[in-house]
């Protein structure tokens, strides 16, 4: 320790003198006090705090990630800063029933003094969006301008740098294109995969068939609900139909990290494997809150706004739904789900490959 270490109060340690200073009522500085103010500015504060630490705990993940190689221990640091960061978001939720407690009249008293503020200048939500991995070739803008536009120069160069740089999406990517087992000695993961997807169809199709108690004409229908089904699997079977669909935009996953993602789905009772999956799930559920979170926050300003242009000059509403459909991070791990087989069909390991995923000092049965 460099310094010496003295006493220091709850307020000076909290800086509260800053914190409490600042909430300045525009409604009261123009002669025409809006109670409902305080609250507005209150709750945009408390998510700006939030978004800090979820900012903080998401870069230490990242910095995890950046090496060439993320240590085990790392991997369940990585899962406790991200389930953090998913109690937050939920609680990120919950506040705008907390904003919502201001009536559409009660905005209309001070909604003026505002003007042309907006959420849609909040510099650290958009630092959070593109460390997430949002590009900007898939954001929906609603002016002509950049959406990096409304802030400062040295606040775009920060954009900027993210941006360039790798983003949680793409850590998370090369981290699955590294995952070992997907060929082990004569076991090929995906060959394996495709027969017991197509042993499983067969299945299915000949008990369709055999069935007694369903008309013919019930049969045809299923048979052709299955022929459906083995469409969802062929961007898994055939690398270059998914290289396509990443070209169109379908997708954004590569090859390898999908089948990489699904491996570690479908194995994760294997002790190795479970931390990965863990770790999977957490930005599935940090991907559903934030569009939790969008869909809510778009609720809200219908209920508030009506069809009324928002003070950033979108068109309120319809623009913030779409960013809920459209600005999703992780889509494809959640799509992984379609590619499950139940338990029961998954292809056995071999026993070294077993082994291979078992912690070393467990157990064997007796
Ligand atoms: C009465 C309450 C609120 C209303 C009526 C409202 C309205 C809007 C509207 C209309 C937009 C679209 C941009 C524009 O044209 O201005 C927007 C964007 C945004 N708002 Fe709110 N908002 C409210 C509360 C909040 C709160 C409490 C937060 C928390 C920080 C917030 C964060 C944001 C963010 C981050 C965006 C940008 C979203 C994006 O571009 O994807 N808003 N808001």
């Amino acid at each position: 320790m460099d310094k010496e270490l003295s006493s220091i109060h709850y307020d000076q340690y909290l800086q509260l003198g800053k914190i409490l200073e600042a909430q300045k009522m525009r409604s009261k500085e123009f002669k025409e006090p809006a109670h409902d103010e305080m609250l507005f500015i209150i709750v945009h504060q408390v998510y700006e705090l939030w978004f800090k630490e979820i900012i903080y705990d998401l870069s230490s993940v990242m910095e995890m990630f950046s090496e060439g190689v993320v240590q085990e221990a790392d991997i369940g640091i990585a899962i406790s800063r991200l389930d953090r960061i998913v109690k937050i978001q939920k609680i990120l939720v919950d506040q705008i029933d907390i904003i919502e407690t201001i009536t559409p009249l009660d905005f209309l008293d001070f909604r003026n003094y505002l003007l042309p503020a907006s959420g849609f200048q909040s510099f650290q939500f958009r630092e959070l969006e593109v460390s997430l991995g949002l590009k900007r070739e898939n954001r929906i803008s609603y002016t002509q301008c950049a959406y990096s536009g409304v802030f400062s120069e040295k606040e775009q160069a920060i954009l900027n740098k993210l941006e360039e740089g790798d983003s949680m999406f793409d850590l998370v990517e090369k981290w699955l294109e590294r995952t070992p087992f997907l060929q082990f000695e004569n076991f090929d993961f995906i060959e394996e995969y495709k027969k017991a997807v197509k042993n499983m169809l067969t299945m299915e199709e000949e008990g369709i068939h055999k069935a007694d108690y369903i008309s013919e004409h019930e049969k045809n229908l299923r048979i052709k609900m299955l022929g459906e089904t083995k469409t969802y699997f062929s961007s898994i079977f055939d690398i270059e139909s998914h290289e396509r669909k990443l070209a169109e935009g379908k997708l954004k996953l590569s090859y390898k990290a999908t089948v990489s993602a699904l491996l570690i789905n479908l194995y994760r009772d294997e002790p190795l494997l479970r931390q990965p999956f863990m770790f999977l799930q957490k930005l599935i559920d940090m991907d559903e809150l934030f569009t939790t979170w969008r869909n809510r926050h778009a609720q809200m300003v219908l209920r508030t706004l009506g069809q009324k242009i928002g003070t950033g000059g979108s068109s309120g509403y319809d623009y913030l739904k779409d960013t809920a459909d459209k600005h999703r991070i992780f889509y494809d791990l959640h799509n992984i789900s379609t590619l499950l087989i139940p338990r029961s069909a998954l292809p056995e390991l071999p026993e070294e490959l077993k082994e291979k995923l078992n912690f070393s000092f467990s157990q064997k049965k007796k």
